[in-house]
């Protein structure tokens, strides 16, 4: 199966309905109760979602929302040092609460006049399909839950911190979105699993995990790293490639700690050419041949 099945926990059903969320014994909130309970219910609620409706309310607990508190506050200075200049516009413009987890659909509701992109509520691993396609209807699968508070700085596990900081500022700038609804495009042109996995390991090293360089500083523009007061301290020193589609889409990588490879755009620009223009134009035949030439790499 594909990495990101991995860093998602298993969710079952029981009788009734309700979701259960199954953490590992690694998790940093298996031996927290309280902390399940609250996985569980989220996932419950997330699943009781029907399409063409708003994204249900999730009741935040205090400890909850400091833990984003203490996040948000902690990636204020990081995100002017090393966010690129596209991210920092659509966080301005924006407005995001530091002091308060907002819900999906009032994120939806400011998202509505910058870009038309909304969220759709995951209750856990969405499939790529599902995920990719739903970019292309300007959608956007998100969590609800939030990392555990004893893992701030990094998590493994993409949270609502990860994708309302990391992504929602960027799908406030209709210059992200269009790569965005760009890469949905391509996912729905594309018939085989190769070629999808193709399409989003491309996503990966860019909207996920890309830096760029802007007045010869290097800055992050993946959400990945724009979401982790970990991550965002360390990708400087990273191995640093240069932007190529062919060793992206073929690139091996370990979900479960900071990307050590990553890949550099000259500019935003250049990413709207190499990137965006490969997702406008790439199919099946065109990613085979790819393939066919480029060995899988660490
Ligand atoms: N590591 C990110 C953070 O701490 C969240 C995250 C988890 C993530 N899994 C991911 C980001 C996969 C991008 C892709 O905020
Ligand atoms: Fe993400």
């Amino acid at each position: 199966m594909f990495e990101e099945a991995q860093y998602f926990a298993p969710v079952t059903a029981d009788e009734d309905g309700s979701l259960k969320v199954h953490l590992g014994a690694d998790h940093p909130g298996f031996a927290d109760p309280a902390y399940r309970a609250r996985r569980d219910a989220l996932a419950t609620l997330a699943s009781n979602w029907r399409p063409g409706t708003p994204c249900p309310t999730a009741e935040y607990t205090d400890d909850e929302h400091e833990v984003w508190r203490v996040v948000s506050e902690a990636l204020v200075t990081k995100h002017r040092a090393y966010g690129c200049r596209e991210f920092l516009d659509g966080k301005e413009s924006l407005g995001l609460p530091i002091d308060r987890i907002p819900q999906l659909a009032e994120v939806g509701e400011w998202l509505a006049p910058l870009t038309g992109f909304s969220y759709r509520p995951a209750a856990g691993l969405v499939p790529l399909r599902e995920f990719y396609g739903s970019l292309a209807d300007r959608g956007f699968w998100s969590t609800q839950y939030v990392r555990h508070h004893s893992v701030p700085l990094y998590t493994p596990e993409p949270d609502v911190l990860h994708e309302v900081v990391g992504h929602g500022n960027t799908l406030a700038n209709p210059r992200f979105t269009a790569l965005y609804e760009l890469a949905g495009q391509a996912s729905r042109r594309v018939a085989s699993t190769e070629a999808l996995e193709f399409v989003s390991k491309v996503f990966w090293f860019t909207l996920e995990f890309g830096v760029l360089w802007e007045s010869g500083e290097l800055k992050a523009y993946g959400a990945g790293i724009l979401s982790s007061p970990g991550e965002i301290e360390a990708f400087r020193g990273m191995t640093i490639r240069p932007l190529d589609i062919a060793a992206m889409g073929t690139q091996l990588y370990d979900i479960t700690d900071y990307q050590d490879v990553l890949y550099v755009a000259e500019s935003f620009s250049q990413l709207e050419d190499v990137v965006g223009g490969f997702w406008a134009t790439c199919t099946d035949d065109s990613i085979a041949e790819i393939l066919a030439r480029t060995p899988a790499h660490a």
